[in-house]
């Protein structure tokens, strides 16, 4: 401990540390081009007005986005409970927002914000850290008002329990030093805030479904493509200012990150499936046809391309261990 530890305790403070930063020669500060110039005008916080459920007669989520809806088992449910299964989407979608926002997100950008994060970067880049801490508690906002219109309106409460991404976020931490949840709390926000915009354009893009749920997933992408900006710069200025050891860390953890950010609720799912009355072995057949490895990983290659991309251009792919990491996710090749 030298005095210096902010957000983080202990050694990881290490990794953040202007000191140690000193002791590292030779990497040139990377410049910083802020995508929010137009941040007064267009962020959804100044400019897009609360969203207001109009109609509960149209499908509250798109159909061909809840993965289990297209198969033949789900498709034989009762009229009712399908619309049941479409608003339980929704319903996971805006709580998964929520606490990703509040839980996660929030901490970091503020960290970054306020300083106690420490890697250098430009006092633009700081300035920003505020807009998107501003941007994402807006976020956590419509997606608290939108459920509570929709539990109110349809008398379909969301099912309860903990995104499975802070349950496998949480049991990840659990198998390192606690002083390093702070980095591995930032690592995460790098991965979710650069993959997030693709899976949000996908429901914003459909046409099928209730215009409120578009209109704020849309309000959300645009937010969301600023952030995805910001965070691919941000890797860059993390990147330069870790050590060796602190790269290797970061590197391998990468894969895990993603598939953390990207793998369903399958057991979730599951367990809404018997509640709609299908069997043990009809719900197995499901999820075995839904949730396919093969398409699972296609699907994880394309949403963290351009992710991939990112930390290929910082060398975490130099790293063999890294490498063989992401191999063993699919989200490269197998050698
Ligand atoms: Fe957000
Ligand atoms: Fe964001």
């Amino acid at each position: 401990m030298c005095g210096t530890v902010g957000l983080f305790t202990g050694c990881a403070a290490a990794a953040f540390c202007p000191v140690a930063a000193l002791r590292r020669d030779g990497a040139a500060t990377p410049g910083y081009r802020s995508p929010f110039a137009a941040w007064d005008r267009s962020a959804s916080v100044r400019s897009s007005p609360r969203r207001v459920l109009a109609s509960t007669e149209l499908d509250l989520f798109p159909e061909d986005l809840v993965p289990v809806a297209g198969h033949p088992v789900v498709g034989r449910l009762r009229p009712e409970l399908r619309r049941r299964l479409l608003t339980q989407q929704l319903h996971r979608y805006l709580g998964f927002t929520a606490k990703l926002e509040y839980l996660v997100v929030n901490h970091v950008v503020l960290g970054i914000a306020h300083g106690s994060i420490e890697v250098p970067v430009p006092d633009e880049m700081r300035f920003d850290a505020l807009r998107i801490y501003t941007d994402e508690a807006y976020h956590a906002l419509f997606s608290v008002d939108l459920g509570r219109q929709v539990t109110a309106r349809t008398g379909i409460a969301p099912r309860g329990g903990r995104p499975f991404f802070l349950v496998r976020l949480d049991a990840l931490k659990a198998r390192h030093d606690p002083s390093l949840a702070g980095l591995v709390d930032l690592l995460f926000t790098i991965v979710s805030e650069t993959l997030i915009s693709a899976t949000l354009t996908d429901v914003a893009r459909s046409t099928s479904v209730e215009p409120s749920v578009a209109a704020l997933v849309r309000d959300h992408a645009v937010d969301e493509g600023r952030h995805h900006a910001y965070f691919a710069q941000y890797l860059r200025h993390l990147w330069a200012a870790l050590d060796a050891g602190e790269r290797r860390f970061a590197a391998c953890l990468f894969p895990e990150l993603i598939d953390v950010f990207l793998r369903p609720d399958t057991a979730d799912v599951g367990d809404e499936l018997l509640g709609y009355g299908l069997s043990r072995d009809e719900v197995n057949e499901v999820l075995a046809d839904t949730f396919d490895e093969q398409v699972r990983a296609s699907y994880n290659r394309a949403t963290a391309a351009r992710l991939l991309g990112y930390l290929d251009d910082v060398g975490v792919f130099d790293d063999p261990r890294a490498l063989d990491l992401a191999r063993e996710h699919d989200l490269v090749p197998r050698a």
